[in-house]
């Protein structure tokens, strides 16, 4: 009951959970553990929180204090605040609001409800409810963003879910204008491992496994043993090295954050490759020591993933409503090169790939409609650029929208 009277003006006005009883049924959220932010019952109970922003109300501080303190206290640890924005709200206001909210909570679904329809907006497009479904009550125009702990929207389900249900996308078309693409990325970031000839290799979140396949083969590995959270994707790797002949190839199912390699018994690697995997992880620190201990005292730490502050993220992180959570949770090459130094590894070398915007903009109109004629022209750009970010540093860190960096393990 506290929570009444810290809810500051421009949150003053009441919505009912009853009044988004179509968007609650939608969600499988029952309106009787729905509560509002001036009666958010008790601490850690609440399935969801209905708040309402006034019209024309920015993210205003003392709001978001509010609703992140109710948030932070009251929602269960699968709770969603579910905010309630009055009128029509351009992109970057919603952004606003989904930027000020984080870390604690990360947006990944939003309605936009007009009078006579409500459409359901998440990454994967755009749906509208049912309206034989909806019971009719005198709905107000507004945009609705549902919002979850980012700790459970990330959490270790969720992560092998999407993982399991999207194996094959992350694996590549190979007859798709990006292929070329894809695969030059994956044989960029192997190029760094520097693995000694028939060392021993493990690709950390081996996801379709292309990098831990093309270091090996580059560098001619003993042995590659590879893990994945998502069981699929581990099949999929195993193929894929067989496909691609390497013999002495192991693959398992686990979590970087206690990584199923190497197991009691077996002895840590001469190289460790993790691309694009430590965004996912909810707890960076908790990732790392997981991490640290499968490369061998001298050994080498290739790793790489989205930077976070390039010129494109910076900007779909103003004008995008919804982004994925990893692009949210991504940490700078610097922020990793920090965390890791403090372990004792020493940085080896480091480059920006992959251009930023306008580039994906481009591969997209490349794929959607010009059916690949640009296919090569912006491969070598990216090719090129990549080697004179690392040669050079030129373009400068922020042109690009990954990173990659290698690191010694100290004897
Ligand atoms: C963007 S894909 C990258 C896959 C691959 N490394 C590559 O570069 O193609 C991210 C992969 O990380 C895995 N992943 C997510 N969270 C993880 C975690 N906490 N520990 C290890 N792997 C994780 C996912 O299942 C997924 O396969």
């Amino acid at each position: 009951m506290e929570a009444v009277t810290a809810i500051p003006e421009p949150l003053r006005p009441v919505i009912e959970p009853r009044e988004i009883d179509f968007i609650l049924e939608d969600l499988g959220i029952e309106v009787g553990g729905t509560r509002t932010l001036h009666d958010p019952g008790q601490p850690g109970a609440a399935a969801a929180i209905v708040a309402l922003v006034d019209p024309g109300q920015g993210a205003a501080p003392r709001s978001l204090e509010a609703l992140l303190d109710t948030a932070s206290a009251h929602l269960s640890e699968s709770g969603a605040l579910i905010l309630f924005l009055e009128g029509r709200h351009r992109e970057e206001q919603l952004a606003q609001w989904r930027n000020g909210l984080w870390p604690l909570l990360h947006a990944n679904v939003i309605y936009q409800v007009e009078r006579d329809r409500v459409m359901r907006r998440t990454l994967s497009g755009l749906v509208e409810l049912d309206p034989g479904k909806r019971k009719v009550h005198k709905v107000r125009t507004g945009s609705v963003i549902l919002l979850r702990r980012r700790v459970h929207a990330m959490g270790p389900d969720a992560t092998i879910e999407k993982f399991d249900q999207n194996a094959a996308g992350w694996n590549g078309n190979p007859d798709a204008p990006s292929y070329p693409h894809f695969r030059w990325m994956r044989r960029f970031v192997a190029c760094f491992s520097d693995l000694p000839r028939g060392g021993r290799m493990l690709d950390f979140g081996c996801g379709a496994g292309w990098c831990g396949i093309e270091a090996a083969r580059r560098f001619g590995a003993s042995e590659l043993a590879f893990f994945d959270p998502s069981p699929e994707m581990v099949k999929i790797a195993e193929q894929n090295a067989l496909s691609e002949g390497i013999r002495s190839a192991t693959g398992r199912t686990g979590f970087g954050e206690k990584p199923p390699f190497p197991a009691a018994g077996e002895e840590a690697f001469d190289a460790v490759i993790s691309s694009g995997v430590i965004s996912f992880s909810p707890d960076t620190t908790v990732w790392i020591d997981g991490l640290v201990p499968t490369v061998r005292p001298g050994g080498t730490l290739v790793i790489g993933d989205i930077q976070r502050t390039s010129r494109g993220m910076q900007r779909r992180r103003r004008e995008k409503a919804l982004l994925p959570a990893r692009e949210m949770n991504a940490q700078t090459a610097d922020e990793v090169r920090q965390l890791l130094e403090a372990e004792g590894f020493s940085y080896q070398d480091g480059a920006g790939y992959q251009l930023t915007r306008p580039f994906p903009e481009a591969m997209h109109v490349n794929e959607a409609k010009l059916k690949g004629l640009l296919t090569y022209p912006l491969l070598w750009s990216n090719q090129l650029s990549a080697a004179t970010n690392r040669r050079l540093g030129i373009p400068g860190n922020d042109q690009f929208d990954s990173w990659v960096m290698s690191f010694k393990r100290p004897n």
